[in-house]
């Protein structure tokens, strides 16, 4: 029998589960698999009726979390926003969605200080590119070579990107179709090492990231990964203890950089080291392009790295995406069959257009940018000293090279506490590990950066007062009474630097 409408496909279905059930029942069957498979398609064609006859129900009862392993804080927040949404019809649902971008707006336009060094405000030109259609076309392969037609405009997207990539890093190739940062070093790891290969990262107490270790890509990727022994007095590794290291494991692949860099790493020795034992060296500049872009910050192809890999929204001021550079021909060539057919089919063309006007920003205000983040953060570290706040000082000494700075955040409960502490304040941070005691359940350090301060104006003489804030709202038990005041702080400061007049 042919269902007309929905209501009747899932009566029928209903009535059909019934009858499976009653039909045990008559045959006294006592196979408890076949009673249980009996009940739970009866389950089913219930919830299917009561969907079908409420729109609402399902949401309903999908207001409670399945998921056993999320951890409290997370489990109360998505149950308290699916319990608020399962009241919303379909259209509410779309006007509570707009609301929300515009209320994100407000937060990082308007209310909050931004001082993570991973965050960043594109320029809105950038930001257009990528709602104007060309996500949704796929382009599949080189240009000139696409497995797709009518893709002659998106093919000399590309090819513009690409080269500007090219020209701002000053890199003989560049792949632009990575989606993250993470998976750029996934790339990284697939073209430099096998699983089971061996890998030598910097750890998380000198900002070591996570798709470095056994939890991130490399680790998932099959690799066994040793972690280099640290220098403390430079926030990077030990090259002595680098040097043996490698001896023993004989790596494929030796990495550096990461999530905190307050001084320049010893990439030329790394790579004396590498050369040694066979191995590639990978650079990390997720954090520093930026500063790498605007020739504030050694050049690490020029120093020797054999890749580089970058996220693109952090001091880069891109889209959401990751980059790898290289001199190196074969690896490109194995970067490139990664990308496609490896581990991509449509890329968005949408954020490679984004990618295009975003590196034009630093081939124009380049250097000014990255002068200005470094400037930034060296006062900023001095005025948060003046605060009488824990600067982290490696050997003794406050940052002069970088855009991030750090701070001892264990007399708050750790890094996620503080960060957690000053967002309540408008101040918005994020936790980082150090090499100083570890402290139960956090990281012991918090991180600050100045990519998306100095890019709306936050600088120079403002710097004091923002330090003064932080210092309030540090040392005050409830931070949220300064909120006001750093919003209003805030909003005097409206205009994004560093892009081109259009
Ligand atoms: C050093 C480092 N590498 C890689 C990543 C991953 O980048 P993405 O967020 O673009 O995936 C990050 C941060 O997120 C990072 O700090």
């Amino acid at each position: 029998m042919e269902a007309a409408t929905p209501f009747d496909a899932a009566l029928l279905e209903l009535t059909r589960a019934w009858k499976v059930r009653d039909d045990l029942r008559q045959q006294g069957n006592t196979d408890h698999a076949a009673i249980r498979a009996a009940w739970l398609e009866l389950d089913r064609a219930r919830l299917w009726i009561r969907k079908v006859t409420d729109p609402l129900m399902w949401r309903y009862e999908h207001a409670v979390d399945p998921r056993t392993w999320l951890p409290p804080s997370a489990a109360d927040r998505v149950a308290a926003i699916s319990a608020d949404a399962h009241r919303l019809e379909v259209d509410g649902i779309a006007r509570r969605l707009d609301a929300l971008v515009q209320r994100d707006r407000d937060i990082h336009d308007h209310e909050a200080v931004n001082l993570d060094p991973a965050a960043n405000t594109m320029n809105p030109a950038a930001e257009a590119m990528m709602a104007r259609g060309l996500g949704s076309r796929p382009s599949l392969g080189y240009p000139g070579a696409k497995y797709e037609t009518g893709l002659e405009a998106i093919e000399e997207i590309e090819v513009l990107a690409t080269n500007l990539v090219r020209e701002v890093f000053g890199a003989t190739f560049a792949e632009v179709r990575v989606p993250s940062g993470a998976i750029a070093n996934l790339y990284a790891f697939m073209a430099t090492a096998s699983p089971g290969d061996a890998v030598i990262v910097p750890p998380a107490s000198i900002g070591g990231h996570v798709t470095h270790h056994e939890a991130g890509a490399a680790g998932l990727y099959g690799l066994e990964v040793h972690h280099a022994p640290i220098d403390p007095d430079t926030n990077s590794v030990d090259t002595a203890g680098l040097a043996a290291l490698a001896r023993r494991v004989r790596p494929s692949l030796i990495t550096i950089g990461g999530s905190l860099n307050l001084a320049h790493h010893p990439v030329a020795e790394i790579r004396r080291i590498a050369d040694e034992v066979d191995a590639k060296v990978l650079f990390d500049a997720a954090h520093l392009c930026g500063l790498i872009a605007g020739h504030a910050w050694p050049n690490p192809l020029q120093q020797g790295a054999h890749l580089m890999t970058m996220s693109t929204y952090k001091s880069l001021a891109g889209p959401p995406g990751g980059l790898v550079v290289t001199n190196d021909p074969a690896l490109a060539e194995r970067i490139e069959a990664i990308a496609h057919p490896g581990l991509t089919a449509n890329f968005d063309a949408g954020k490679t257009a984004a990618m295009a006007i975003t590196m034009l920003d630093w081939l124009v205000h380049g250097r000014q940018y990255a002068a200005d983040m470094v400037t930034a953060a060296a006062d900023l570290a001095r005025g948060l000293e003046a605060q009488d706040l824990p600067v982290h000082r490696p050997a003794g000494q406050l940052t002069q090279v970088s855009h991030q700075l750090a701070l001892d955040a264990r007399a708050l409960g750790g890094g996620t506490a503080a960060a957690q502490h000053l967002r309540r304040a408008n101040l918005l941070t994020s936790a980082i590990g150090l090499p100083i005691p570890s402290i139960e359940g956090d990281a012991n350090g918090l991180r600050m950066g100045t990519p998306e301060i100095v890019r709306w104006g936050i600088s120079g003489a403002a710097i004091p007062q923002l330090a003064a804030f932080i210092g309030q709202a540090w040392r005050d038990d409830d931070p949220a009474r300064l909120a006001p005041k750093v919003a209003r702080f805030r909003s005097e400061f409206r205009r994004i630097r560093y892009i081109r007049d259009r």
